[in-house]
């Protein structure tokens, strides 16, 4: 399993549900607390970039998917999806230099989820998580990862009642699995470190996943965020 925290070295971080980036759409995501941004080419094909133009720093993440390349909002130079300049539309005669380009991040989809990698050097791999997998939510909390951790780990009855026990997945912090007691599917959730003060839960099901049960598992991660920050609240009036 190569799926990490950003300050336990090199792995795949959960930061997104497949759902979220449709093809030829483009939003911005933070790994491993980098703004960048994760975009879908028209075929689909799923990339992650710096969220800065190296023309003047606009950032991507507000740019236009033009088939198969990305073009800035402000000046519309036009990037192919290995990251390279193809065309700036106010010399439209000028030959781009191999310089201008974007810097890249491995990106990878796999179990319902979009995985950056964090690491000084390139990915090895792919996320070790099940192939499959339907999108149920993503919730994001105003509380750091570490409390999102112990809540996951010490009060998951909490949450998911009725529906199974929570388990973190091969000792993995940021992974957890609920085998549901019928044992007709399974939840995973993913969490994702945002900054030191916020979190997120990517939640999918595999297996059985039908809309009511979708609809079920939806609602508990609303009462997992609210709890969290709750809780959250709670602890740091207390320390004030
Ligand atoms: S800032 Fe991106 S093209 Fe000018």
């Amino acid at each position: 399993m190569t799926s990490r925290l950003p300050d336990d070295g090199a792995g795949w971080i959960a930061i997104g549900l497949s759902d979220d980036v449709p093809a030829g759409c483009v939003t911005g995501v933070v790994l491993a607390g980098r703004q960048l941004a994760l975009w879908r080419d028209g075929e689909g094909a799923p990339h992650l970039w710096e969220d800065r133009c190296p023309h003047r720093g606009m950032r991507m993440s507000l740019g236009f998917v033009r088939g198969n390349d990305l073009a800035c909002l402000y000046h519309g130079w036009r990037f192919d999806g290995a990251g390279q300049c193809r065309q700036i539309p106010a010399h439209p005669e000028l030959k781009v230099s191999a310089r201008i380009c974007m810097k890249t991040f491995d990106v990878a989809e796999r179990g319902g989820m979009l995985w950056g990698w964090h690491g000084r050097d390139r990915a090895t791999g792919a996320p070790e998580v099940a192939a499959s997998g339907t999108a149920v939510r993503s919730i994001h909390a105003a509380v750091p990862a570490g409390a999102m951790r112990v809540m996951l780990e010490e009060t998951p009855g909490e949450f998911f009642y009725g529906l199974g026990q929570l388990l973190p997945v091969g000792g993995h912090p940021d992974l957890f699995s609920l085998t549901m007691e019928d044992g007709t599917g399974e939840l995973v959730l993913a969490l994702q470190p945002i900054s030191s003060a916020q979190c997120a839960v990517h939640a999918v099901l595999r297996g059985q996943a039908d809309a009511a049960l979708r609809a079920e598992c939806a609602r508990r991660m609303g009462w997992l965020r609210d709890s969290a920050e709750r809780g959250h609240d709670d602890r740091q009036g207390a320390d004030t």
